[in-house]
């Protein structure tokens, strides 16, 4: 595996693979890997000949200054782990090769930054739309893969793409879970074994909504949710609700037909966790 640092050095390595007519495909990621990114690897190298990963702790998407502080570096880990999987190539800039002082352009990404992870992270996803514009930039690849854990974050990069006509072809992927259904995350490192199995409860909000939306109501199943989260001990729900996936709006009960998305962010042990399950 190659590892580059400066886009310069990316562009040396990548011209000739297309100059051969190769297919790149590329899988962006703040690091601290775990089997969830080295799955968006192996998707990746079944979809193109030449797999490019990045590694960017990304300081314009942490409203959270200490959340930024916390986040987990551990470089030689995630190259060995790179290698294993096959990865070609690993761009790993420092922020001064991605970013000028006092960058301040951003995206509209309408109803999408209003809502959810929008609402709660202010300004978080022009952070992440600045940092995915720049690394498309830098990399050019045919196609990119993203995970469905961060549903809402594939969504407004898929708006990003169609509304600047980026010549690039998106894959969502699957969450992977633990063995007893926790979502994998950087995060869960920072979980206490008491919080961890805490945790759990997101989980099950989610299954539970996946076995009632079968027969029950959409309002009733939101409801059964949020009761079970609130009773749930060690957990601060900051919200649970059930989207039509497709234009990413609160799903009325008229919406069986639509593709349902049910989605949570709560708070355990001081550490923000994610997760969502199509219906
Ligand atoms: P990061 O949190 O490192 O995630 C990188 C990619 O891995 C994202 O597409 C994310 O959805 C995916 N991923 C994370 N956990 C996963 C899991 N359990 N199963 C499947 N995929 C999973 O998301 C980011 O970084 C950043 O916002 C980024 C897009 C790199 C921009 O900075």
């Amino acid at each position: 595996m190659k590892v580059v640092t400066t886009r310069i050095s990316l562009h040396r390595q990548l011209q000739p693979y297309r100059d051969q007519g190769l297919r790149i495909a590329f899988v962006p990621t703040m690091g601290a890997l775990h089997r969830g990114h080295i799955a968006l690897v192996t998707e990746a190298k079944s979809l193109a000949d030449v797999v490019v990963c990045s590694i960017f702790v990304n300081p314009t998407q942490f409203n959270d200054p200490s959340d930024l502080e916390k986040y987990p570096r551990p470089i030689e880990n995630d190259m060995a782990m790179l290698k294993k999987a096959h990865c070609d190539v690993l761009f790993h800039p420092g922020v001064d090769e991605m970013y000028v002082p006092g960058e301040q352009w951003h995206i509209n990404l309408g109803q999408l930054d209003s809502v959810l992870e929008g609402l709660h992270r202010p300004g978080h996803f022009q952070g992440v739309t600045q940092v995915v514009k720049k690394l498309f930039d830098a990399v050019q690849p045919d196609v990119a893969c993203f995970g469905q854990k961060d549903f809402q974050q594939y969504k407004v990069i898929e708006y990003m793409v169609r509304q600047l006509k980026l010549p690039v072809s998106l894959k969502l992927c699957p969450t992977v879970r633990e063995p007893d259904g926790l979502a994998m995350s950087s995060r869960n490192v920072r979980l206490s074994a008491q919080g961890r199995q805490q945790a759990l409860a997101l989980y099950r909000s989610l299954l539970q909504t996946k076995a009632d939306s079968a027969h029950t109501d959409l309002h009733t199943v939101r409801q059964n949710a949020i009761d079970l989260l609130k009773s749930s001990p060690g957990v601060r729900l900051e919200y649970f609700t059930v989207y039509n996936a497709d234009t990413f709006t609160e799903a009325d009960t008229a919406e069986h037909s639509s593709t349902l998305v049910a989605l949570v962010a709560a708070w355990v042990d001081g550490v923000r966790l994610i997760d969502n399950m199509l219906l």
